[in-house]
């Protein structure tokens, strides 16, 4: 092999290296990589090896921070109306939480919004009111959105992951997130913002399907249905961490979804 030849493998290693740690570093310690054959790789006597990708999945308990598989996003479809999405939910009994909820929290805002905040699940004053993010949270995300980007909270859009309040404010469960992503995929398409901001760790991986390490991606662009998604910060996690470090990530992806909604 030449010298050129040489640098360019390490330079590749190198960089595959990296990509395994960030990888690792997000909780992913496997890739699912087709198996591809060749007439070299795969001789007609070859034994037979099981790939991991052959192997039967063992159903798992679900667990509270489990993202959900990314093959419960709905196809894109004839984009129905806000209200038709919210008829088709109706009193929904689709999951366990519909047992502990006094009110489905459905989402607020302008219905033609450019930019779509999405947090993972209703907390207690919004179980109480119907309404996302009016608790505490809701006061943090309403300065950064009138203060910070300057756009009354009327004119965004704001949802949750799911629509009813999970027990003692647990994150939702791989089930009860299957059964509301229908409905969370018929508001974007509704809508059709132009940036989507996920808001929090349990909602960005539940939106990209994956784990997540919220500090290390917030402020990096990703997309889920087409659209632009900002990770940032939940504004729960900010306000038991008022660092002026974190202050500021939350104030840059924000600033940086506008300026995107803008181009
Ligand atoms: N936290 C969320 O994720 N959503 C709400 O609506 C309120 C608090």
């Amino acid at each position: 092999m030449s010298n050129d030849l040489h640098a360019e493998a390490r330079a590749i290693a190198a960089s595959l290296r990296e990509v395994v740690a960030e990888l690792a570093d997000e909780g992913v310690d496997a890739l699912d990589i087709p198996q591809i054959e060749t007439a070299a790789t795969a001789p007609p006597s070859a034994p037979e090896v099981q790939t991991r990708q052959q192997q039967p999945v063992a159903p798992t308990p679900a667990s509270p921070a489990a993202p959900a598989a990314p093959t419960t996003e709905t196809p894109p479809s004839v984009p129905r109306t806000l209200d038709a999405v919210r008829e088709e939910l109706g009193d929904c009994r689709r999951c366990g939480l519909c047992e502990g909820r006094r009110e489905i929290v459905f989402g607020s805002g302008n219905p033609n919004a450019d930019l779509m905040f999405i947090g993972e699940g209703p907390g207690e004053q919004e179980d109480i009111q119907g309404l996302p993010f009016v608790g505490r949270a809701g006061e943090l995300l309403t300065q950064m959105i009138e203060k910070g980007i300057q756009i009354p909270r009327d004119d965004v859009y704001i949802c949750n992951i799911v629509k009813c309040r999970p027990p003692k404010n647990r994150n939702p469960l791989p089930d009860e997130v299957s059964a509301c992503k229908p409905f969370l995929d018929g508001q974007i398409d509704a809508v059709k913002p132009k940036v989507i901001i996920s808001l929090g760790k349990p909602a960005a991986g539940l939106l990209l399907g994956r784990e997540v390490a919220i500090t290390r991606m917030r402020g990096t662009w990703h997309t889920y249905r087409g659209i632009p998604l900002m990770p940032t910060l939940h504004p729960a996690f900010v306000l038991r961490q008022y660092t002026p470090e974190n202050r500021r990530s939350v104030w840059e992806d924000l600033k940086a979804a506008v300026e995107k909604s803008r181009s």
